[in-house]
């Protein structure tokens, strides 16, 4: 099925003290989503879950774009005719794209570096947080050839843009760069496209410092808990607290709390305690 040149792989993997950069790898057809790079995401999603190598995931595209949504050749049209490879392609897709990437239990970042249509906005919005280049184009053009933003886009825009934007752009269909983007919420910040990866690593950097387990409780905690009514969330996430904590191989909340109450040598309101 994959219609690489040279039998390039469709993503990319590489580890750099503690970061791995997955970058979808068809630059010559901007990273369109095909049934190699869905059952490749799923792949690499499940193998980097359990690689020590991996503490950061930082998802990205080869060339000029981030990804310029599904395939229309392949992902839609290749399937018209053949419902069963559909509801596995679909599934599969749904799965590396917002089920595990929501809950993931790595922190992941998605790094926005050119074209980002449609589809490519539910694994960025499933990332936990998103630093985009300046020059980037975003667009749901769905609207533009005749399809709503489905799949789950239209609830996942929902989740961050306020909803005059979101309508705005759903029904308009009209790009905007990656600095419109920060300011609808769809991106943490925007940086010049030279100064992203330098921008993401140091992002990086910050997150690798915590203690993986409580990040881990925190960013779940915190996509569940928004989705229930207070009394809900209070309840729950004092069984989280406790059960980070009871998890925790660091023992970190007793150890900051000796460094900040007993020493005195860490302020929690600055910095992270010594690990
Ligand atoms: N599906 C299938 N093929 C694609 C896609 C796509 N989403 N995007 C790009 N390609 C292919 C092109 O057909 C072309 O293939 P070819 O070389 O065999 O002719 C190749 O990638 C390069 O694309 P160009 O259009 O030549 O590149 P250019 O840099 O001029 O434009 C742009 C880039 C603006 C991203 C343009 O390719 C485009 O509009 N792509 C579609 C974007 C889109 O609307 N995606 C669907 C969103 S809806 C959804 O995902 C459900």
């Amino acid at each position: 099925q994959e219609t690489h040149p040279n039998d390039a792989p469709p993503v990319l993997v590489e580890f750099e003290d503690g970061i791995a950069w997955v970058t979808l790898n068809r630059p010559h057809k901007r990273n369109a989503i095909n049934p190699g790079i869905v059952y490749s995401m799923l792949k690499t999603m499940e193998d980097l879950e359990t690689d020590d190598r991996c503490k950061v995931l930082v998802l990205t595209g080869a060339g000029d774009a981030f990804s310029a949504g599904m395939d229309l050749r392949e992902y839609f049209r290749g399937t018209d005719n053949n419902p069963k490879e559909r509801v596995k392609l679909f599934r599969a897709n749904g799965q590396w794209q917002w089920r595990m990437l929501r809950h993931y239990s790595k922190p992941t970042i998605a790094m926005v570096n050119g074209w980002c249509f449609g589809g490519a906005f539910t694994p960025l919005v499933s990332c936990d947080l998103a630093i985009a280049a300046e020059e980037a184009q975003f667009g749901l053009s769905e609207i533009n050839w005749g399809i709503i933003p489905a799949g789950v886009v239209s609830r996942a825009v929902a989740q961050l843009v306020r909803e005059r934007e979101a309508m705005y752009y759903v029904m308009t269909g009209e790009k905007f760069d990656g600095k419109r983007a920060a300011q609808i919420g769809l991106v943490n910040e925007a940086v010049p496209l030279a100064q992203l990866r330098d921008r993401v690593r140091e992002l990086a950097k910050v997150l690798m410092a915590k203690n993986p387990t409580v990040l881990r409780t925190a960013k779940i905690a915190h996509r569940i808990a928004s989705e229930m009514t207070w009394e809900q969330a209070a309840d729950y996430l004092m069984a989280k607290v406790d059960q980070s904590t009871f998890q925790d191989p660091e023992n970190g909340r007793n150890t900051a709390m000796g460094q900040f109450l007993d020493e005195k040598t860490f302020k929690p309101g600055l910095e992270t305690y010594r690990r």
